[in-house]
C-alpha cells in the first residue's frame, strides 16, 4: 500500500509542505526537487575516497578540559539523569547570567530572562518559529549559517539576505543595501557575530546601524554568538550590551565552541522576559529539556573556566595564523578571519578557473583528489543564485597544529607539483 506523504494544501494557504520549505530554505533541494546530498556530504565522500584530510568539518579534534569532562561524569554518577526543569537547571541559568554580567556587563534575571536549550540550534529554532509570522521578513548577512534559512522558511517568513562585501582584507556589511532592505515588514535581524563562515567581527559602526534600523522599524535583533570567545581582532561586543538594545534583543550562545564539547548540545538564549516567554512556548515542545548532567558541568565551567577560555582563544589564534600563512604559501588567497573557527580563501587558478562563478564548488570537489585536503565551498552558505563572497572555500582551523601543518604541507606539495609539472 502506498502512503500519502503530502496532503493537498487548503487553497489560499502556503502550497509547499514544511519539509520542502525547510530543505529549500536551507538550500538543500537537489535539481529533482528532493532533498539532495549536501555539499558537506559530497565533499566528505570525496575526502574519504581519496584519503584526504578533512578541513571542511567545523568541529574541534580535541575535547574540552578534563576537569569539565569529569564534572559531567560525576553528575551522571551522582544521579543527574532524569528530566530537568524545562527552562533549564537553575544553576545553569544563574551561571549564564553571571557570565553575561562578568564578560559584558549585561544584567539578567536568571529566573525569567534565561532559557537553557539543546544547543544554540534549538534556541535559534524556537526563537524564529515563535516570533516570525507568515510574510514577516528576516534579515541575515550572507553567506550565513544554513539553519536560519530553514527556520525562516518553516515559519513562512521571507528571508532577506544581505550579501557581505569584501573590503580588502576583511568583510563588511554594505550599510546602504542593509538600510534599504529594512522596512516595516522587517521582524527580525539576525546578527551572527563573530560570523560563520566569513570569520568577520562586526564593527561598532555596523552594530550601531543595525540597532538604529531595529529601532526605526520596530524589529527584533536575534544574535548568534556561539563564537563569542573565538575572536582575534578585538574583544567581542554583544548587541545586547549596546544602550537601548537589550529590550529588543535575544542573545544566543552555547557551550559547544567555548568549551570544545560540540556534541553536548548545551546552549542558552537570554533577553527580555516577554520575549523569552514566547520562545519558551515553542521550546518546551521541541526538546522540552536538555541533559541535566551536561547542564551541571557547563554551569560550573561558566562560573569558573579556570583560564580555559583565554588559553583556548590564544591557541586558536596560533592555529589561525598557521593556516592563513600556510594557505598563502600554497598559492591560495585567504581572508584572515577576525574570529570563529574558519578561514575563507580563494583557490589558485590551477585548481579552479577564476572566471567561473561556481569555482568554489568545483575547487572543493576537485581538492580531495588534487591536493589531499578537503574544504567547503562558500556556496553552501548562500542562496543558490548568489555571488556573495564568490569563489571562496572554507577551511576549519579548530584542529591540532599537527593536522593544520599536515594540511598546509599537502596544499604546498600539490602547488609545487603543478608548478614543476
Ligand atoms: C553560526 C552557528 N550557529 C549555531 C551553531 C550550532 O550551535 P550548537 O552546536 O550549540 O547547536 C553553529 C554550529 O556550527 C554555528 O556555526
Amino acid at each position: 500500500m502506498t502512503v500519502r506523504l503530502d496532503y493537498a494544501p487548503v487553497s489560499g494557504r502556503e502550497q509547499r509542505p514544511p519539509w520542502l520549505r525547510a530543505s529549500e530554505g536551507a538550500g538543500l533541494l537537489g535539481p529533482d526537487g528532493a532533498p539532495g546530498a549536501t555539499i558537506f556530504e559530497r565533499v566528505g565522500a570525496a575526502a574519504l575516497e581519496h584519503g584526504a584530510l578533512n578541513l571542511g568539518q567545523g568541529f574541534p579534534d580535541a575535547d574540552g578540559p578534563d576537569w569539565l569532562l569529569e564534572s559531567a561524569v560525576e553528575a551522571i554518577r551522582g544521579g543527574r539523569n532524569q528530566y530537568s526543569n524545562g527552562n533549564g537547571l537553575p544553576e545553569l541559568r544563574e551561571a549564564v547570567a553571571a557570565h553575561q554580567s562578568r564578560w559584558y556587563g549585561i544584567d539578567l534575571d536568571p529566573e525569567t530572562e534565561v532559557l537553557a536549550t539543546a544547543g544554540a540550534t534549538e534556541a535559534l529554532a524556537a526563537a524564529l518559529i515563535a516570533l516570525v509570522s507568515p510574510g514577516d521578513e528576516v534579515i541575515t548577512f550572507d553567506p550565513s549559517y544554513d539553519e536560519y534559512g530553514a527556520h525562516v522558511a518553516l515559519a513562512q517568513g521571507v528571508h532577506v539576505r544581505i550579501p557581505l562585501e569584501r573590503d580588502g582584507g576583511r568583510f563588511r556589511v554594505p550599510l546602504d543595501a542593509f538600510e534599504e532592505a529594512c522596512s516595516d515588514r522587517t521582524r527580525v535581524i539576525v546578527v551572527n557575530d563573530p560570523h560563520n563562515p566569513t570569520g568577520m567581527q562586526f564593527t561598532d559602526e555596523e552594530r550601531a546601524a543595525i540597532l538604529e534600523a531595529a529601532h526605526r522599524w520596530d524589529a527584533l535583533i536575534l544574535t548568534d554568538e556561539v563564537y563569542e570567545h573565538q575572536w582575534f581582532a578585538r574583544p567581542h561586543v554583544p548587541m545586547a550590551s549596546l544602550p537601548g538594545a537589550a529590550e529588543r534583543t535575544l542573545s544566543i550562545s552555547s557551550s559547544g565552541k567555548t568549551f570544545s564539547v560540540t556534541g553536548w548540545k548545551t546552549g542558552w538564549i537570554s533577553g527580555p522576559r516577554e520575549l523569552i516567554g514566547r520562545v519558551r512556548a515553542v521550546k518546551q515542545y521541541l526538546s522540552f529539556c536538555t541533559s541535566p548532567a551536561y547542564q551541571v558541568a557547563v554551569a560550573g565551567a561558566l562560573q569558573d573556566d579556570r583560564g580555559w577560555i583565554e588559553s583556548a582563544r590564544l591557541s586558536l589564534q596560533d592555529k589561525r595564523d598557521a593556516l592563513v600563512t600556510g594557505l598563502e604559501r600554497a598559492g591560495w588567497t585567504p581572508v584572515a578571519p577576525e574570529g570563529t573557527f574558519f578561514a575563507l580563501a580563494e583557490p589558485p587558478a590551477w585548481l579552479a578557473d577564476p572566471s567561473d562563478p561556481r569555482r568554489a564548488e568545483s575547487a572543493a570537489l576537485a581538492m580531495p583528489a588534487e591536493t589531499g585536503v578537503a574544504g567547503i565551498p562558500v556556496t553552501a552558505f548562500t542562496a543558490p543564485d548568489s555571488d556573495a563572497c564568490g569563489g571562496l572555500v572554507r577551511f576549519a582551523f579548530c584542529k591540532s597544529i599537527r593536522v593544520i601543518d599536515d594540511g598546509v604541507d599537502r596544499l604546498v606539495r600539490a602547488a609545487d607539483a603543478r608548478r614543476s609539472g
